[in-house]
């Protein structure tokens, strides 16, 4: 069985190793992975450093597209693609997440009746002003099988329409629901040990038995508006008066924070000592960070995600997310990009650390299932 894979983004780099992983282990004899960089993502610290760190086999294809708009790079995307698949003639496209990658690869897949795996469906943020809400919604219904790593997500899809106890061959018509567990959390059990060892960074930045909070900003609904970015950073600001924060920025930050970041914040936030604003740090570096931290706040799915992993409390900068069951439990709590909120919620985690953080995300071992229903399950 031939797969193509489409990776382009940073997180989906990070998934796909775990698949890749599963397939060298498992699957050699029976599957051939062929794999595509669309090029989304392309500084070293952002696409690289994860082929060196997490034994990724090296891209079959770049297509290089590099940032543009969105028009223009799902379109350049989405020709490369249609290229590829008529060359390559596979059994299966893999899509992962939602980002303009993954809409690419399901609008050049579908159009030319390539069977499309859809890893990490059915999660919904039901807010449409997301570039990713619509990537997803797109990438679902174009879909033949689809992987919803939490029963929130198969929920989601159920109430689209989707059937849940149809019978095979599957088509584009007839599409396979499975719940499957979380691809991320087969890569955070994997690595977390292997991170001990491999990295330095708690060293590196004098943190080793200190606590700190670990934050990442990226979405453009936080980044590209300049009041919305100046409340986070006035609560980073106040929380640095008696913690350490550590911030790895996206490139997209870094470039916005000059423009949309006040003057004056902008004086306190790169000469303080208390917050370390350094470059994208590499998964494992990451992971020892999600590790040692005491509270993680962000606006990123994945970084959600492992802090859950990771047992630590999460500040979300955004208004709503779709990984619900993280808020319910209580592990995490929604306080948008709103200066009070969040300083509400680290006074909550603080006096009152979530202790229980029951399995959701599966037993680690999302890509095993995953690979055998796509070799297994009847498809037309
Ligand atoms: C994209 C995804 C988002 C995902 C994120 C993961 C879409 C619509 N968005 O957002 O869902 O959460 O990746 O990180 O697909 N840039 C660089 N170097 C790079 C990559 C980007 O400098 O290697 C800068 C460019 O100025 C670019 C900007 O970052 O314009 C945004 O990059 P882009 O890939 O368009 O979106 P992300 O914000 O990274
Ligand atoms: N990540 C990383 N280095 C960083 C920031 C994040 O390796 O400096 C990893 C993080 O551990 C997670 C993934 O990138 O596995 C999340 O990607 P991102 O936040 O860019 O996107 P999202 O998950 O929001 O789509």
């Amino acid at each position: 069985m031939k797969l193509v894979t489409i990776i382009g983004a940073r997180p989906q780099i990070i998934k796909a190793a775990a698949l890749s992983r599963a397939i060298k282990n498992h699957f050699s004899d029976r599957i051939q992975e062929v794999i595509v960089h669309t090029g989304q993502h392309y500084d070293d610290n952002m696409s690289q450093v994860f082929f060196d760190e997490l034994g990724i086999p090296r891209p079959d294809y770049n297509l290089h597209v590099g940032s543009a708009s969105h028009g223009v790079q799902t379109a350049r995307m989405t020709e490369g693609i249609e290229d590829i698949l008529l060359k390559e003639q596979p059994d299966f496209i893999v899509l992962y997440g939602d980002t303009n990658s993954t809409l690419a690869g399901a609008v050049a897949a579908a159009k030319i009746h390539v069977p499309i795996v859809h890893i990490e469906a059915g999660l919904r943020s039901f807010n449409k002003s997301m570039p990713e809400e619509i990537n997803r919604i797109v990438c679902d219904h174009c879909s033949t099988l689809l992987f919803s790593p939490t029963l929130a997500g198969i929920e989601n899809l159920k109430h689209e329409g989707f059937p849940l106890d149809n019978d095979g061959p599957y088509t584009i018509d007839n599409p396979k629901v499975y719940h499957c567990g979380d691809i991320m959390y087969d890569n955070s059990l994997h690595f977390a040990d292997i991170a001990e060892v491999k990295t330095d960074i708690i060293q590196r930045l004098e943190l080793a038995g200190q606590p700190f909070i670990l934050s990442t900003i990226h979405r453009d609904s936080n980044t590209d508006h300049p009041e919305r970015l100046n409340a986070i950073f006035d609560a980073l600001i106040g929380l640095s008066k008696e913690n350490q924060i550590v911030l790895p920025l996206h490139p997209r930050t870094a470039k916005l924070l000059k423009t949309n970041l006040s003057n004056e914040k902008q004086t306190l936030v790169f000469s303080s000592a208390s917050i370390k604003l350094i470059p994208p740090v590499s998964f494992l570096e990451m992971i020892a960070l999600e590790r040692h931290a005491q509270l993680v706040m962000t606006d990123s799915g994945g970084v959600q995600k492992e802090a859950y992993f990771f047992k630590k409390p999460c500040i979300i900068l955004r208004p709503e997310t779709e990984w619900v069951e993280i808020v319910q439990t209580g592990n995490a709590i929604l306080a948008d990009a709103d200066e009070s909120r969040i300083m509400e919620a680290w006074q909550r985690f603080k006096n009152n650390p979530p202790t229980v953080f029951p399995e959701i995300f599966g037993d680690g071992h999302a890509a095993e299932f995953m690979l055998d229903k796509i070799i297994s399950c009847k498809v037309l």
